[in-house]
Order: C-alpha cells, then structure tokens, then sequence
C-alpha cells in the first residue's frame, strides 16, 4: 500500500456563511470562568518550515489540555457537555454558564444524582472520567475489546469512576452504553459521535472543541491566519467542530484549504468522497491502526455535512508514516521545540511530513514558500510505553 494518498474532494464545495453559533460563545465564557482553564501553546516548527520550503508550520499542542493526566483535546468536548448537561437538569439559563454555578451546593446535590455513560477507546472516556470528578459527577465507562489496560488505568484513577474492557467492538460498545444510560433513571450518554436522534450531546462537544480555535485566532495575527488546515478524523467531531468555529469568525477570503487526514485502514471520510454520491460511507470489517483514536468507521451524522461542504481534499497514511511523523516531532531538526504527539495526536502533522517530499500532492496542495500551515497536535504519549516503544 502506499504511505500516502491524498484526493481532491469530489463535492461542491460551498462559499456558504457559517452564522455565529451561539454555543461557541457559550463554551468560550464558560471557559473563561474556570480557574484551572489556560490556552494550550501555539508552536512554530520554523526550522522545518525553513528545510521543506513552506512559510510557517504552526502546531496547536493539545497534549497540554488542562492537566497532566489528561494529554489530549478531547476533554475540552466533554466537559463543557457534561456542563451544560447539568446546567439543564439544574434548570440554568446556558446563556451565561459559569463554572463556579455548578459549583454551588444545589447544583452538585443535583450533579451528585447523575451519571454519564460513554464508550472510548481511551482519550475521550479519560477527559470524562476527569471532568466527573471536576464536577461532583459519576461515570461509567465502556471500552472496547482490544484497548489497552494502560489506557483503561488513565481512566480508572479519576474518582467517580468505573471503567471495564468488554468484549465487543466499539460500535457495539457505543450501544451497551447508550443501553445501560436508557436503563438508568439517572443515567446520560455522553457520546462523542452523533446519529439520528442522538444530536444534541455531540453538538455541545463540538462546542467545547471550539475553544482550540478561539485561542489560535487570540495566538496569531492576523497576516499569519493559516492558508492550510491539515485536520486527522476519527469522526470527524473534531474536525466540523474546528471548521465551524474558524469558518464563522473568519471572513470567506480568509478561509484556508481544509485537508482530512484518516489512517489508511479505516478511512471513511475518504471513501465517501471516493464513492462520490453525497453520502456517508462506513469502512466494513475489524480495521485494524496504531492510530486508535482515528479508527472510527462511520462519521457522525452532525459532522459529514460540514466536512462536505467545506474540506479541498482527503488524505490518508498508513502507520509507519505516523510512526516517523513521531520520530520527526521527538528528535527535531535545528531550534525548534519537542513535541510529544502520540500515534492519533501525530497524524496530520505525519501526512505533511511525507506530503512535502512529493512532488504531485505538494503540486495539487500548493505547499509552497508563501504557505502558512495549521495542525493540531490532538494528543501526546497518552500510552507512555508504546510511545516510549515507537520513538526509541
Ligand atoms: C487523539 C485524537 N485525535 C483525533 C481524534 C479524532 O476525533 P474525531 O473522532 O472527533 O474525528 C481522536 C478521537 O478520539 C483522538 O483521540
């Protein structure tokens, strides 16, 4: 297989407005009421923007989310779902959500009944089970067959917590989940995916993802917005959840290329804009990537649309490129700062770095000296010892 594929996107892209999504605002002040709350940094990587002919390579560092258990985006999603679930049970006007409500001795009382129910494979169960304990919460946490005792561990020592490796693969672990939270009177999914009639939760995630996008418009200026956009999808949650927050506060002429990068095995963005009808396309089988938090077969239902609309083109690498975009990123060239980025945390910044070396998809990407190229880091060595294993 080869390690790289990129195609351009078959769809009509559109020039539509994204209207303000009044949630954005609502995740942006809640964060700003919580205490521990910093933006995560914003590196350059000048040495190899230098050494492979591009402008600026900037990397949003998402390892550095919140606390040091953490080492992924994910938690910004959840917790502000989690948040504005409470908020409703305790009848809050979301409007002007602040953290120190949900602080208040009634709303934890009410927050103290609840319990969340999710199936991870790992990041989003660990930003779950963080935000529990965070807000006087419970969760239950389902992982799929395969994950690793070193992740399900991370989960574990959260307070208020349960966590069990099933036997199931993970979309019927999302169902065993979904079933347990409908058998509980107090119980709530907490997805970070959306289907038919499961909308509202995943669209407050989204929500939550947007603050990453908040801090990079505060962190650059304004002659240094990005042309590129390279986003890894799982989903896709992230990535609709990036572009809508960008896409509503930038003008049209500032939008950059959008390029979706997915695990060559289990790429279903990829393929539905292979299959080139419109509609989203699930990736059949057991796939198997070192890149677990990409390795989603269907995209969720809130997310294709965007995604269509708004994504030039549609990558794919396979886990050795991964791999060296690790080893590329631990052991950097000239002055330019480590970045510990883990096999899913690493992927677009690994698609550009084998993008650069070839001629035709830098040709078809117009990766040139002028080009200013957005990536974000989505997570660090979140399994330690495979990330020790893979960089040695
Ligand atoms: C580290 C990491 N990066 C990216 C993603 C992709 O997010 P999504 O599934 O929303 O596309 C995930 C999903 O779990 C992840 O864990």
């Amino acid at each position: 297989m080869t390690n790289i594929q990129l195609i351009k996107s078959p769809f009509s892209l559109l020039d539509k407005e994204f209207p303000n999504d009044p949630l954005i605002n609502i995740a942006t002040n809640f964060y700003q009421s919580v205490p521990f709350y910093r933006p995560t940094p914003l590196v350059e990587l000048k040495h190899f923007a230098h050494k492979n002919n591009l402008g600026k390579v900037y990397i949003k560092d998402e390892a550095q989310r919140f606390d040091s258990r953490l080492k992924a985006f994910k938690a910004t999603g959840g917790f502000f779902a989690m948040a504005c679930c409470i908020a409703k049970r305790a009848g809050l006007p979301l409007n002007k959500l602040t953290y120190q409500q949900l602080q208040s001795p009634t709303v934890k009382n009410i927050a103290n009944t609840l319990t969340f129910y999710t199936a991870t494979d790992g990041n989003h169960g660990r930003g779950i089970a963080w935000a529990a304990a965070k807000l006087g919460t419970h969760s239950v946490i389902k992982m799929p067959a395969g994950s690793t005792k070193l992740r399900a561990k991370h989960i574990a020592q959260f307070n208020n917590s349960q966590v069990e490796i099933t036997d199931k693969n993970y979309d019927d672990t999302v169902q065993y989940a979904n079933k347990l939270a409908q058998n509980d009177p107090h119980g709530i999914l907490i997805q970070d995916m959306a289907w038919q009639d499961y909308t509202e939760i995943p669209q407050e995630i989204s929500a939550g993802y947007s603050i990453i996008v908040t801090e990079i418009l505060d962190q650059l200026t304004k002659n240094n917005y990005p042309t590129h956009l390279f986003l890894q999808a799982g989903v896709g949650q992230l990535s609709s959840g990036i572009i809508n927050a960008l896409f509503s506060s930038l003008p049209i002429n500032y939008r950059p290329t959008v390029i979706i990068v997915e695990p060559s095995t289990v790429a279903c963005y990829f393929l539905s804009a292979q299959k080139a009808d419109g509609k989203a396309h699930t990736v059949s089988g057991s796939p198997k990537t070192i890149m677990a938090g990409l390795n989603c077969q269907t995209p969720s239902s809130i997310s294709f649309p965007i995604i269509k609309e708004t994504a030039s083109f549609y990558g794919t690498l396979t886990d050795d490129v991964a791999i060296a975009g690790m080893r590329t990123l631990a052991y950097p060239d000239g002055s330019d700062p480590v970045i510990v980025s883990g096999e899913s945390g690493v992927a677009s910044f690994a698609f550009l770095n084998a993008a650069v070396h070839n001629l035709k998809y830098r040709q078809l990407l117009n990766l040139d000296s002028s080009s200013r190229i957005l990536i974000i880091n989505t997570e660090g060595d979140t399994d330690e010892h495979d990330y020790q294993e893979i960089i040695k």
